[in-house]
């Protein structure tokens, strides 16, 4: 089958399609023959190398973290789930690979009508990640929430799942992209010089946790919050401890210095499905690449300025 991989570090077009053997659906378990796959922007800055003294890559590094498709291994004691069936789902988290032919899930959930099998492929990922994060900050009903980088792949699925939840959201994107988060049902205001003042402006008594996408502005986000416990980054800012802000990620233990992991939230699955068949929640796709393309998918993704989530077609 094929498989994207990266065997040395360097720029977008150390990214390639490699023929590798299939990988097979072991106990609890099942593989799908992949229809879209999901880009994940973290894997760009361990191709760079920017990361190797924080997370170092083993090579051939298959990329990939989610995928959606058709059902054709069931590994022993799964049930509920048959050869044939359409779902999205996240792989092993110490092999990824899902940007290939077939992937094993490990966590999956059925494929909403609602959704195009773009959307699908890249759901997962940035559902588990925004459901981990919502969960730790105990997002409720009543609360306030800023999403900090609210128009990226995890950004607009975790302002989705906040007013679900019954949040008030406020969203920080570049001025383009704000009617995106209005349409999503954020308020939105810009990143950058001002912003203690300009949520403040929004929010005069306060918010009351703080969900960073984007890194950087660790120090303006815990005056914001008022209290670094109630601020998450999940960008790879290694100042977050010295700010006192908690790095929430989902790597296997020991893989990786930037803390220790937490539990990967995949009951977000279910939940996502449900609110996607009733209209709540859509994924953004700003592009969509065939496989053969994933250095140019990789490329995008570095600007930093996707609008959604990139997906590989297969
Ligand atoms: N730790 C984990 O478990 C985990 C899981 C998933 C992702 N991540 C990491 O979390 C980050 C976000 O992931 P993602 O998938 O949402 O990435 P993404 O899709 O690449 O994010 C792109 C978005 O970031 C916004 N942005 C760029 N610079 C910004 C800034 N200075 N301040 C605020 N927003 C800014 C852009 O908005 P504008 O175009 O409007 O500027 C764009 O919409 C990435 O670094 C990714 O590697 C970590």
């Amino acid at each position: 089958m094929r498989a994207v991989q990266f065997t040395e570090y360097g720029p977008p077009s150390v990214v390639h399609v490699a023929e590798v053997a299939a990988p097979h659906a072991g106990p609890g378990e099942i593989r799908v023959a992949t229809r879209v796959s999901g880009l994940s922007p973290g894997e760009t800055t361990i191709r760079s190398g920017a990361l190797r003294d924080v997370v170092p890559a083993t090579f051939p590094y298959r990329t990939g973290f989610d995928a959606a498709g058709v059902v054709d291994e069931v590994g022993d004691g799964v049930t509920g789930v048959g050869v044939g069936d359409e779902v999205f789902g996240t792989t092993r988290p110490a092999e990824r690979g899902a940007n290939a032919d077939f992937v094993v899930l490990t966590a999956w959930a059925p494929k909403p009508a609602a959704w195009s099998w773009e959307e699908a492929g890249g759901a997962a990922g940035a559902v588990e990640t925004a459901t981990r994060v919502l969960d730790r900050l105990v997002v409720g009903a009543g609360h306030t929430l800023l999403v900090q980088g609210a128009a990226g792949g995890v950004g607009t699925v975790a302002v989705q799942l906040a007013v679900a939840r019954g949040a008030r959201v406020i969203g920080t994107a570049s001025e383009r992209n704000h009617d995106l988060l209005r349409s999503l049902g954020a308020e939105p205001t810009t990143y950058g010089t001002g912003l203690v003042e300009r949520v403040r402006a929004l929010a005069p008594s306060g918010v009351d946790a703080v969900f960073d996408c984007a890194g950087g502005a660790l120090p303006d986000l815990v005056a914001i919050a008022g209290d670094a416990a109630r601020v998450v980054t999940i960008a790879p800012d290694f100042t977050a401890a010295a700010h006192g802000v908690h790095l929430s990620h989902g790597a296997p233990a020991g893989e990786t210095a930037a803390g220790s992991a937490d539990p990967l939230a995949v009951h977000g699955l279910a939940i996502a499905v449900t609110l996607a068949e009733n209209g709540g929640l859509r994924v953004p796709v700003e592009a969509v690449f065939p496989l053969t393309e994933a250095a140019a998918a990789h490329e995008l993704s570095e600007t930093r300025h996707a609008r959604g989530k990139i997906v590989l077609a297969h």
